[in-house]
């Protein structure tokens, strides 16, 4: 302030020199945002694209899901749980499970494991007795907790209040002998069940 008043064109300079700056911190300020508001935007637009892609190819349930030959239960066994895909596989040996004798010869089953009445997830007994629901000599039956509705290892239903046999899933057989089970593809279950097993030779 001294200086000022004692040059008044020193003051002068130094009021301009002071504006100056505060226009290049502006111009600074503004050029900053815009670079960062393009570059938040162009994040926005990739992940929308690749989520777009992602959708269009689901991993997991609603995909398909791959099962390797050392998890497909030999034919007889008891189905195996496969969780990735929410089903489960049962390998028929014979008729089995074909308790209305459709003509079921065997193979492959993907089972979704929803319950076709309310929805809960079926779990595979293997102790169960077939007395108790009217067919003795057969032990182990997929039974709902719910509300006890109960299925034949190849998901016929036979007792309880679903409408209908367990869904089915999409099941092709690979050249490796490993399975594509196809989550997005589900069949109404229906009393031809059995017949739609795949054969399966390993
Ligand atoms: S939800 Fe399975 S029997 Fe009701």
């Amino acid at each position: 302030m001294a200086a000022t008043q004692a040059n008044p064109r020193a003051g002068r300079i130094e009021v301009a020199r002071q504006a100056e700056a505060r226009k290049i911190a502006r111009r600074s300020f503004l050029r900053v945002s815009v670079f960062a508001g393009l570059t938040l935007g162009l994040g926005s637009w990739i992940v929308g694209f690749l989520g777009f892609f992602n959708r269009r190819k689901p991993v997991g349930f609603g995909g398909v899901v791959t099962v390797i030959k050392a998890s497909i239960p030999p034919a007889g066994a008891d189905p195996a749980r496969i969780s990735e895909g929410k089903f489960w596989l049962s390998n028929l040996l014979g008729a089995q499970g074909d308790v209305f004798q459709v003509g079921g010869t065997g193979g492959l089953l993907a089972l979704y494991w929803k319950c076709p009445h309310l929805g809960c997830t079926v779990p595979w007994n293997p102790n169960f007795d077939g007395g108790a629901v009217n067919f003795p000599g057969i032990i182990g039956w997929f039974r709902c907790p719910c509300h006890g509705s109960t299925y034949s290892r190849a998901g016929v239903r036979v007792y309880g209040p679903a409408p209908r046999p367990m869904d089915t899933m999409l099941l092709s057989v690979n050249s490796d002998g490993s399975l594509s089970v196809n989550t997005g593809k589900i069949t109404l279950g229906g009393p031809d069940n059995p017949l739609r097993a795949v054969s399966y030779n390993g």
